[in-house]
């Protein structure tokens, strides 16, 4: 026993939340069908079926291939080094490119694969780990989320079983005196027996994003313990929405410690809060709306959002996109956009359709479909047809308003120049436009790499999904074919340092888990028949593994 302390971790269980799911597991037997999501799905003609079906077994192929290095070079390690050929161990070194890859390999019907890293998984010890620290969020999202996901598309009880170790070892983290968990977590420290409290400062992503992981394990097992920890977290960000300096949003960093989710002055839906939004929705999908506080947040959100946060930038070829951007709250009451874009933003456009078709918001589909022909253009927009991880660009003013969005070289230059804290002439946008590669609409581009992140794809896949709109299969091909060129490597495929050189990229040596357990399942899943985990039956956790809803 690593834990050998015998204080029951939480000692007290809400009986609101024992109640809420007991009710659930009782409709679960019962035959409401009240919930059923319908989307229309995609209809192919058998001529694009054929392409689909090529380019689904070029995205396998480069799976494949991948799958095997890892397997040939760093089996057991959490990374593959992809042109070195070394192992990595970044999360825990509990072999996350295997665990976040077992239900990719089942959708890709690698089952032989499947089997030998099942085989493989049940070997490793989640109660220890040479690194200091563990991050919850991570071993959240990548490992409870894929075992999950591969139980419950195989049904093989060895994963549930996985997933129940990796559940209780996270567990541990909510000991703490008000049940906050501890999101960069001393897993040592908490085997001694050490007094723990939660930080007073945490990523509201990190704390936010545990509720679909920790629900789907008391929906499996029956046992309330994992849904009634993520709930209170659910609770007090629902307490607090309304009193933020921005309602409807939750500040980028919270204090756990004290319970305080509404204390900050920066707001966005990217990096480090994204999955917090994500999971709002896709906890009423997953819960076969029962939990009705989800939609009431989301909906909350996503009009904060859309008024405050989403801007249309200027484009040469005048395009009516939009971009997410980040929002700063003064002091005197009034609002900042800061017109930064982030390719981890980019889940937002799916997410929003998806939302969308749950919540009879129809009117949502508009900023969704501007929202993902944003990532759309700006992958094109570059050299190798790769998005930046981080970029700004030019707002227009009024966006609502063709005429004042209409594309101006001098619009462009002076955001470009006050951007680079400079007042000084037109010469000098010139000069930096230049030395900083700036495609036209581009005002600064802080951080060149691309990372073999999958929102993009993400969003082209979920929107392709509820709308069947067909040119969204030749964008999410261009992508495909786009980061294969840029990104391959003998072995298999590299994060790049920059995307806006004009020759080839220089390799980063880095292939996290998420290429081989997000990226190309959602570039294999945009190409096959929409039954094949289908959005009726299905909802993806923020890490695209596929949890079964509550639905019949
Ligand atoms: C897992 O690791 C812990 C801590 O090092 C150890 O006590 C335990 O015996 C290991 N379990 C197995 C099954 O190897
Ligand atoms: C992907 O890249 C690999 C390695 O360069 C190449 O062999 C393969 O043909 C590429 N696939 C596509 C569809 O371009």
């Amino acid at each position: 026993m690593l834990f050998a302390r015998k204080r029951g971790p939480l000692a007290f269980i809400s009986g609101a939340a024992v109640l809420l799911l007991l009710t659930y597991l009782y409709l679960r037997q019962s035959d409401d069908e009240a919930a059923v999501w319908n989307p229309p799905g995609p209809q192919q003609s058998p001529d694009a079926r054929a392409r689909s079906r090529e380019r689904q077994q070029a995205v396998k192929d480069t799976f494949s291939k991948c799958w095997h290095s890892y397997k040939e070079h760093a089996w057991g390690a959490d990374e593959l080094a992809p042109v070195t050929g070394g192992r990595r161990d970044h999360f825990g070194g509990w072999a996350a490119t295997l665990v976040d890859s077992l239900d990719t390999l089942w959708i890709m019907d690698m089952k032989a694969e499947f089997e030998d890293a099942v085989a493989a998984a049940e070997a490793i010890n989640f109660t220890h780990t040479e690194l200091r620290e563990i991050n919850v969020f991570e071993t959240n999202i990548r490992y409870l989320g894929g075992f999950l996901s591969a139980f419950d598309l195989s049904g093989d009880v060895r994963l549930l079983r996985k997933a129940v170790e990796v559940g209780d070892t996270l567990y541990k983290a909510f000991d703490t005196p008000n049940h906050m968990p501890i999101t960069r977590w001393d897993i040592h420290a908490a085997a001694r027996g050490e007094k723990q409290v939660a930080p007073n400062n945490v990523l509201i992503a990190e704390i936010g994003s545990l509720s679909m992981e920790f629900t789907h394990l008391s929906m499996l097992t029956g046992d309330a313990k994992w849904f009634d920890a993520v709930q209170r977290i659910t609770d007090e960000m629902a307490a607090q929405q309304d009193s933020t300096a921005l309602p409807g949003l939750w500040p980028l960093a919270a204090n756990a410690e004290e319970s305080i989710f509404n204390s900050g002055s920066f707001f966005t839906l990217g990096a480090m809060a994204d999955s917090t939004y994500e999971y709002l929705p896709k906890m009423a999908a997953m819960t076969g709306g029962l939990l009705p506080g989800y939609q009431t947040m989301y909906e909350k959100a996503i009009d904060t959002a859309t008024k405050h946060n989403f801007f249309r930038p200027l484009t040469p070829t005048n395009e009516d996109i939009l971009i997410s951007g980040e929002v700063h709250a003064k002091d005197d009451g009034s609002i900042e956009l800061e017109p930064h874009g982030q390719h981890l933003t980019c889940f937002l456009g799916g997410l929003m359709a998806l939302g969308a078709r749950l919540f009879n918001r129809e009117n949502d589909m508009d900023a969704a479909r501007k929202l993902v022909d944003g990532c759309v253009w700006t992958y094109k927009a570059l050299p190798h047809g790769i998005m930046p991880e981080t970029f700004y660009m030019a707002p227009c003013q009024e966006p609502n308003d063709d005429g004042a969005c209409k594309w101006s070289d001098e619009a462009w230059k002076e955001e470009v120049l006050r951007r680079a804290g400079k007042d000084a002439s037109a010469a000098d946008a010139d000069a930096i436009i230049d030395a900083d590669r700036l495609p036209k609409g581009f005002t600064a581009i802080p951080d060149r790499r691309y990372i073999l992140r999958p929102e993009a794809i993400e969003s082209v896949f979920m929107l392709y999904r509820v709308t069947g709109r067909e040119d969204l299969l030749e964008s999410a091909w261009d992508m495909f074919v786009a980061i294969n060129r840029t990104t391959s490597t003998e072995l298999a495929n590299s994060a790049v340092h920059d995307v806006t050189t004009k020759e080839k990229p220089e390799a980063a040596d880095s292939m996290e888990s998420f290429w081989t357990g997000e990226t190309l399942k959602y570039f294999y899943l945009v190409f096959s028949d929409p039954g094949l985990i289908s959005l009726d039956e299905f909802v993806f956790n923020t890490e695209a593994h596929p949890f079964r809803r509550l639905v019949r």
